[in-house]
Parts: structure tokens; sequence; C-alpha cells
């Protein structure tokens, strides 16, 4: 007998394993479910039409580790964000480092984002490849082979946009441009004062708009800044003075490029921490948020307006569900999501929906429960429970695939085309 191919072996021990074959009338044939435990992500993308799912799974008969959004949750964020942005007259462009995922790019889009942003020139690649043509690139290309790649996608993508923050890479840039047949869009990067990228404000960086604004190969656009570290200042006081004090020379850099006759058509910046701050910076036409889609304990961490212990503005809507393989122990209890399901960011994951209790994900293959003598609960083996994620961004990078949950019901599957686009 031939041995199967592994597709052929897929194939047969999922329809033999978990499918029940029935056909509506008059309609085509549908393949539904059986309520087992423990589907996989190929098998669930094998029964999902464009990602969508209707056979009615429960998230809590997914295979586990896995990753998993919760979309009233998710929606919910995404009309915080654009409801405030609007009313405060500036857009939100919201920066694809953090989900990785052209779905979510393309529902930002479609609420009232002007484009997303992204970090790597490979995650430009794939979101243009899903359907993304807004891309705004935050971080310089420096080398000639990434400068040529960018020109590449900038024939086909018309909405892409390069930041840079010297006048060598600037040259560097216009020549790939020009032997490309584009002219590409430019936007110069400011440092707050943090010296991880950017340019000076003031005399350097007017300077060097000046000279992409020169350049054959390039067409001026504006600039960035953006304050990493004011994002997570602890209380919204102590974070609105930070946000605005450190955007203070790049806001009088921006104007003097308007004086100059340059046109600042962009000045972007800020984050999920300082979304409803940054308009105060004189010229801020655009926040580059991230984590607001998601959230995570990082975040939940710094206070907000209303609530000086958690920030409440946006929902948790990302979790890790995981399942306890051992409890046989007082006091604790492990599972099978350590490091390599949740990084070792802290602070560490929450166990969303109890108390008396906390979690670690030291080992790279199991977690830790430890129970406080005040718990909510305790758990058995092959019991599931969900994590809200550390730090959003790092986790989903470990992830093929997103499912989107509405109440317990899978509704749809994602791919997180972007996962590993670190290039
Ligand atoms: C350049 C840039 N813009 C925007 C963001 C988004 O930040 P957040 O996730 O805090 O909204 C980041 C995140 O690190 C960033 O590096």
């Amino acid at each position: 007998m031939t041995k199967p191919s592994l597709g052929e072996f897929m194939a047969s021990s999922l329809s033999r394993r978990h499918f029940l074959h029935t056909a509506g009338a008059g309609a085509a044939s549908v393949w539904i479910p059986r309520p087992v435990k423990g589907y996989t992500g190929p098998e669930i993308r094998q029964q999902a039409v464009d990602g969508r799912l209707e056979g009615g799974i429960s998230k809590w008969d997914l295979d586990t580790p896995c990753l998993c959004v919760d979309l009233d949750r998710l929606e919910q964020n995404l009309d915080q964000m654009q409801t405030t942005v609007t009313r405060n007259g500036i857009a939100s462009r919201p920066h694809a480092k953090t989900h990785k995922c052209p779905a979510i790019a393309r529902l930002q889009i479609a609420t009232g984002s002007v484009g997303i942003c992204t970090a790597k020139l490979s995650e430009a690649e794939v979101m243009f490849e899903h359907g993304v043509d807004q891309i705004l690139m935050t971080t310089v290309n420096v080398t000639s082979r990434k400068i040529r790649r960018a020109m590449a996608l900038k024939r086909w993508c018309d909405g892409f946009i390069q930041a840079v923050d010297t006048g060598a890479n600037a040259r560097e840039l216009s020549e790939a441009a020009m032997a490309a047949g584009v002219v590409a869009d430019t936007v110069v990067d400011v440092d707050p004062g943090g010296h991880r990228t950017g340019i000076s404000p003031g005399t350097p960086a007017l300077e060097l708009a000046q000279l992409v604004d020169s350049l054959p190969g390039l067409r001026f656009r504006g600039m960035l800044c953006y304050d990493g570290g004011a994002q997570h200042v602890t209380g919204f006081v102590e974070r609105r003075q930070r946000a605005l004090s450190r955007l203070e020379a790049a806001a009088e850099t921006a104007s003097q490029m308007v004086r100059s006759g340059l046109d600042t058509g962009i000045f972007s910046g800020g984050g999920t921490g300082t979304y409803n701050i940054d308009h105060e910076t004189p010229g801020l036409t655009d926040v580059q948020v991230g984590s607001y889609v998601f959230m995570d304990a990082q975040y939940l961490a710094i206070g907000g307006v209303h609530d000086k212990e958690v920030y409440s503005d946006f929902d948790p809507a990302l979790t890790v569900l995981t399942t306890v393989l051992n409890a046989q122990y007082e006091g604790r209890a492990t599972t099978d999501a350590g490091a390599k399901a949740n990084t070792i960011n802290r602070p560490w994951p929450i166990i969303a929906g109890e108390t008396g209790m906390s979690y670690t994900a030291g080992s790279d293959e199991f977690g830790t429960i430890r129970y406080d003598s005040n718990a909510s609960r305790t758990y058995a083996v092959g019991d599931k429970l969900e994590l809200i994620v550390s730090h959003c961004d790092p986790v989903v990078n470990l992830y093929d695939q997103l499912y989107g949950v509405r109440g317990d019901m899978v509704e749809v599957v994602w791919q997180v085309a972007g996962r590993g686009k670190s290039v």
C-alpha cells in the first residue's frame, strides 16, 4: 500500500474523527463539527469559509494553547478610539505591529482610520499583499537591499510612506526611488528625546525636511515623532505632563517647517497611553495607536482619567486559552501555556475572571497557577482557563492564527499573516 501524502493523511483523519457530513435542503453540502474537545488550527481553518465559521464551535473546544480575541471587546475598542480622536479633531493611523493581522487592519480602516503603520518592511509587504494600501513605515530602512525592496513595494502600493532620519539615507532613498521609477513619499522621523530613532528637532530636522523636499526621487509629506517612554507612565496627570513636554520641540519644528514653506500634511505620533492627550500638541494630525485593539496587563496597570488604578478606556480583548495538566499538588496547578505561549514579559498574565490566584509563565512549556487562601476556585486536570496577555505585540507574534470569539462561540479565524515578519 502506498503511503498517503501528509495532506491526504490530515484530510482522512479529520473526516474520520471530527466531522459529520450533512446536506441542507437545496443548499450546498456543509461540514458540521461534532462537539469534541481539542480542535487544532488546521482543523478550524479547514472548516472556515473566507475565515468565517458557521458550524458553531465553542472556544472551550479549541486545542490549547491558542490565542483568542473577543470580538465584542475589539469592536468596542475600535469605537472608543475612533470616537475620541474624531471628537479631538485628529485621526488614527493604527500600528499593525501589534496585531500583524491584515483582517484587523482592514477593519481599522473600514471604521475610520486613515491608514496603518508598520514597523518592518516585510510586515508592510504582507499587509499590502492582503489588501491594505495605506501604509506608513515608521522605521527607517538603511541597507541598500531594504531600500530597493521598499521602492519595489512603492511601485505597487501608491499609499506607501517611508520614514527617514538622516540626509545620507534620504539621498540613497531618492536614488533608489528614481531607479525604480517612483517618487517616494517620505516623512522625517523626529526624536522626542529618547535617542532611539529620529533626528533632533529644530534645525537638524528642518534641514532634513528641506533636503527631502529638494531631492528629485522624494516627496516630502511631513513628520513623525513617537515617544514610547510616555505611553506607560503611570497616572494620567503624570503621563500627560510627560507626553506634552516631550513633544514640544517637535511641535515647534513642525511650525518652523510650515513657516519655511513646507507642507507638513502629516504629523504623526502618540500611542495607546496618550491617545486622549496627543491632540493637545499643536499641529499633530494622527495617533499611531497599537495596543488599544487588544489591551494587555502592562497597559491595564497605568491608570486612566477616571480610574487611577486601572486603565479602563479599552477592554482586554486578547486572551491565551490554556489547559490544566497537573492539579495534584496543594496550592498550585500546572498548565500547558508557558513562556513559548506567553513570552516572559512582566507583569505576568492575569487569569481572566478569577481572584485570589496568580500566574507565572517562566518555564518554556508550562505555566503555573498559585492559589491564595481566598482563591475564587481551584482547577482540575483538563480544565481550561483564559489569560489576559502580558504584552500583546510579542504574544501575537507567537501564533499562526487568532480566533475571533463572540460570547463563547468562535465566529472567525484570522491568519496572523505578519507573524515572524521581523525583517
Ligand atoms: C513608532 C511606534 N508608534 C506607535 C506605537 C504603538 O504603541 P502602543 O502599542 O503603545 O499604542 C509603537 C509601539 O511600540 C511604536 O514603536
